[in-house]
């Protein structure tokens, strides 16, 4: 077994020493020359051996220079630099690639590529689907309330809805009308004998028209406008007769749907109209 550095004296030391320095620059003179023949920083080779082999004679050098009274002071530096362990056939064993040349797997494959990963990709659909999702319920609940906006729902018996007149109280047909305010329509008979709802709005400009008794007809106090009691235009600035609500007749009872109002005939084609000369 060799002799360690502290346990020679004189000129068996000082030869020692000197067979050290003489490693140490070989190797130094190795390294650089592989170096310099791969082209690549010292510090990347992974599976170079003489850069491999390089940090022997370095550790041992500075092991076996150090007095033994130093020897707490090692571990400072010998851990720092493992020394590789040779192999069985003399080759030293490849030094572990650095983690800092390792290759970060996405990271360098986009670098690379330029092409998404998986995950990125995976992510990116994701945002799609769920952007896509909630556009499609915002629309969905848009044309919801855009629907319940212009067709709004009514209930029975308010105005809008249906209103369920029983048959034995629809005026006769030589009998005045029985106006509804809440329906806002007139209840009446035609000459036929059929019932006919009214509504109570002018054609002209929205006035309310009124009953005349004593002239047995509608006169607006508007602007004149005049229709007969089944709602046929007579005289006046009114375009047209008057507009009614969709009826029908289920067993006793008169439905007067007031959300279905149905617009009057002209004004030139009413059988009541009265052609001034
Ligand atoms: Fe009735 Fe003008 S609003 S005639």
């Amino acid at each position: 077994m060799a002799e360690t550095m502290s346990e020679l004296s004189g000129d068996a030391r000082e030869q020692r020493i000197a067979e050290l320095k003489a490693k140490m620059q070989a190797a130094a003179a190795r390294a650089k020359a592989n170096q310099e023949a791969t082209g690549s920083p010292a510090g990347e080779s992974v599976s170079e051996p003489a850069a491999a082999a390089e940090p022997a004679p370095v550790a041992e050098a500075v092991a076996e220079s150090a007095p033994a009274a130093d020897a707490s002071a090692r571990p400072a530096v010998a851990p720092a630099k493992p020394a590789p362990r040779p192999a069985g056939n003399g080759a030293t064993a490849p030094r572990p690639a650095p983690a800092a040349a390792r290759p970060a797997p996405k990271a360098a494959e986009k670098a690379d590529s330029g092409a998404p990963t998986v995950s990125e990709m995976n992510r990116r659909e994701f945002m799609i689907y769920a952007w896509g999702a909630a556009l499609g319920l915002l629309t969905l609940e848009v044309g919801v309330l855009s629907y319940l906006f212009m067709y709004p729902r009514f209930r029975a018996g308010e105005f809008g809805g249906q209103f369920f007149v029983p048959e034995s109280t629809v005026p006769a047909s030589d009998s005045p009308p029985d106006g509804n305010p809440v329906g806002k329509f007139w209840m009446v008979s035609n000459e036929e004998g059929e019932p006919k709802a009214l509504y109570m709005v002018c054609t002209h400009l929205g006035c309310l028209y009124k009953w005349e008794p004593s002239a047995f007809r509608f006169e607006c106090p508007c602007h004149g406008s005049k229709f007969t009691k089944d709602g046929y235009f007579i005289e006046g600035p009114a375009p047209r007769s008057l507009d009614y609500f969709e009826v029908s007749v289920e067993g006793e009872t008169i439905i007067v749907d007031t959300g279905r109002r149905i617009t009057g005939d002209p004004a030139t084609e009413s059988p009541a109209r009265i052609i001034e000369a």
